[in-house]
């Protein structure tokens, strides 16, 4: 299928087939797009709560609370519901983890003197978003939204509705997985699944500003 076809046909499914399950098959397809996602010096400052139990999907449902309950039945009717969690912090045993599995996978197998500069290099970023540019936890979710994109146009590849959701409250998230004593917090979540014959977003057209308002082709 072309490119342009999947991005067209892709929407913001505003409503699921609560009686529709994703195949296992495209699950573990969905969580390769959630691991190997890119990110800035392979720093990977993520987790990813996969709910897919009714019991799962209502402990996530909690973060549509008050402004947010539009977003309850998307959670609760999806097949899957992806919590995206950013790191608060990079710590030692962070950087070392990455580091290993770097050197675990082979990276520096041909040349073991990349190892100290893999890590200088991490660290050196680390360092300027810490203490020159002072945004660390903005830069780490920079990397969040990057893995969204690419989850979202990979759930779309694959013929998976889905839709991302900003429209939670956080800190009941990050209460309700106990997720800042493990460093983490909540970012956002997409839901995934089947769109049901309901769905009034299925049938809107999709609405972009002009070609010429967004490119500048020199
Ligand atoms: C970061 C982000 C957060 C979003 N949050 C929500 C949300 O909480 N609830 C919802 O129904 N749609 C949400 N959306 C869907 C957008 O409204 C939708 O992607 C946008 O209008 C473009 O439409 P399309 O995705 O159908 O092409 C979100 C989209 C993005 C990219």
């Amino acid at each position: 299928m072309q490119l342009t076809e999947v991005l067209k046909r892709r929407y913001a499914t505003k409503a699921f087939d609560a009686s529709k399950t994703l195949p296992e098959e495209v699950v573990e397809q969905l969580l390769a797009l959630l691991r190997l996602s890119p990110s800035s010096t392979n720093i990977q400052p993520w987790h990813f709560i996969v709910a897919s139990t009714a019991q799962g999907k209502a402990r996530l449902a909690k973060g549509a609370a008050g402004s947010y309950s539009y977003n309850e039945s998307k959670i609760l009717n999806a097949s899957h519901v992806v919590l995206f969690c950013a790191r608060t912090q990079i710590d030692d045993a962070h950087l070392q983890k990455v580091l290993a599995a770097e050197e675990h996978d082979g990276r520096f197998a041909t040349a073991p003197e990349i190892k100290a500069a893999a890590h200088k290099t991490r660290v050196m970023y680390l360092n300027e978003h810490q203490y020159d540019k002072k945004d660390v936890p903005h830069w780490l979710e920079k990397q969040i939204y990057l893995n969204i994109g690419s989850f979202l146009l990979g759930a779309g590849l694959l013929d998976i509705d889905a839709v991302p959701m900003e429209g939670l409250d956080l800190a009941i998230l990050d209460a309700e997985f106990a997720l800042n004593e493990r460093d983490l917090t909540a970012v956002a979540a997409v839901a995934l699944g089947y769109r049901a014959q309901t769905d009034f977003n299925a049938k809107l057209p999709k609405s972009r500003l002009a070609a010429e308002d967004l490119f500048t082709l020199i």
